[in-house]
């Protein structure tokens, strides 16, 4: 396997533009940035732009640094303009199976025998992805969490197929953008951090459904007895309700087990458009940067 100068990010949505930024700033790399549409190109690079001025006022980054990085990306609509001579297509497009499974197909139709093919998602199972391709054993799960500039970790997960040199190439990837990694052995639904956050933020939901303790008392439970920067139920309205929720029903119909069941509070506060920060409101207000609880 060619080591990797040129990667290719699919999607320059929330994370799509922060991993490009990170492959082009970490790492150095020659970046093509894919989106269906010039105005979610823009937008994404928009964003970019935006995060590298507060690296450059924080005294992180010079000016120069900035405009160097920011002209390694090269954003396009042309799907085998994006992946020619890419050793890494890193693709972080819309959280649908149809979309995604279409997208692998076309991919794999201009993709280099020997390049990686890396998803972000976070919950599709990356054997399914990779099995819309010609060569499965170079399709991995690269799973950044938001916002990618600044969060240190990558989760790496195993499909059914992933060969051990694509886990190598994936790790020393990580490792060049300056990110710890772990690794997933096994294809399995949440991978390890939303496996174990998903049922821990329902779990908080259902001791308020419940009426054991309100939302402020959970919140300060959890940040001053385990010292999690936030409260569970903070977090959630960060995460979206709606996601949430998604995760769960992921884990009920793959897991097949009832310890995975929805809270139906968060259930309703979705139907209700509760859906936390981005709605404006979950269970705390947001029309303060910080949030506050709604006045009984
Ligand atoms: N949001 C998070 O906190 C988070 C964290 C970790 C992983 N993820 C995963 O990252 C992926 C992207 O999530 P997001 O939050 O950035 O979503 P987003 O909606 O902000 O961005 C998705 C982008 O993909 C583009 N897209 C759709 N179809 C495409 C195609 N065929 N080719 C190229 N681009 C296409 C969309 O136009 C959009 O700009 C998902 O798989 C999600 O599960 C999200």
């Amino acid at each position: 396997m060619a080591s990797v100068k040129k990667v290719t990010v699919l999607g320059a949505g929330l994370m799509g533009h922060g991993i490009a930024q990170v492959a082009a700033q970490s790492a150095g790399y020659e970046v093509s940035l894919l989106d269906v549409k010039q105005e979610f190109l823009d937008r994404g690079t928009s964003m970019v732009k935006e995060s590298l001025a507060k690296f450059v006022s924080k005294g992180m980054l010079t000016q120069e640094g900035a405009e160097n990085i920011l002209a390694r990306i090269h954003p396009t609509t042309d799907l085998e303009t994006a992946i020619a001579g890419s050793q890494l297509v890193i693709e972080a497009a819309t959280e649908d199976p149809g979309l995604k499974l279409d997208l692998y197909r076309r991919v794999s139709e201009y993709l280099d025998a020997d390049a990686v093919l890396a998803s972000n998602t976070s919950s599709i199972s990356i054997t399914l992805l990779g099995s819309a391709t010609k060569n499965p054993e170079n399709v991995i799960g690269m799973h950044f969490f938001n916002p990618p500039q600044l969060m240190p970790l990558i989760e790496i997960i195993r499909g059914a197929k992933t060969s051990d040199k694509t886990v190598t190439v994936i790790r020393d990837v990580a490792a060049s953008m300056k990110k710890q990694t772990v690794l997933c052995k096994k294809d399995s639904p949440g991978f390890i951090v939303n496996r174990i956050l998903v049922p821990a933020l329902n779990e908080a939901a259902l001791l308020v459904d419940e009426g054991v303790a309100d939302p402020e008392d959970i919140d300060k439970a959890i940040t001053l007895g385990l010292n999690w920067p936030m409260g569970p139920l903070k977090l959630l309205d960060y995460v979206g309700l709606d996601t949430a929720l998604n995760i769960s029903e992921v884990f009920m119909e793959e897991f097949q087990d009832g310890k995975y069941r929805p809270s139906p509070l968060i259930k309703q506060m979705v139907r209700a458009g509760m859906l936390g920060r981005k709605s404006g409101k979950g269970f705390y207000e947001w029309g303060s940067a910080s949030g506050t609880r709604p006045k009984a």
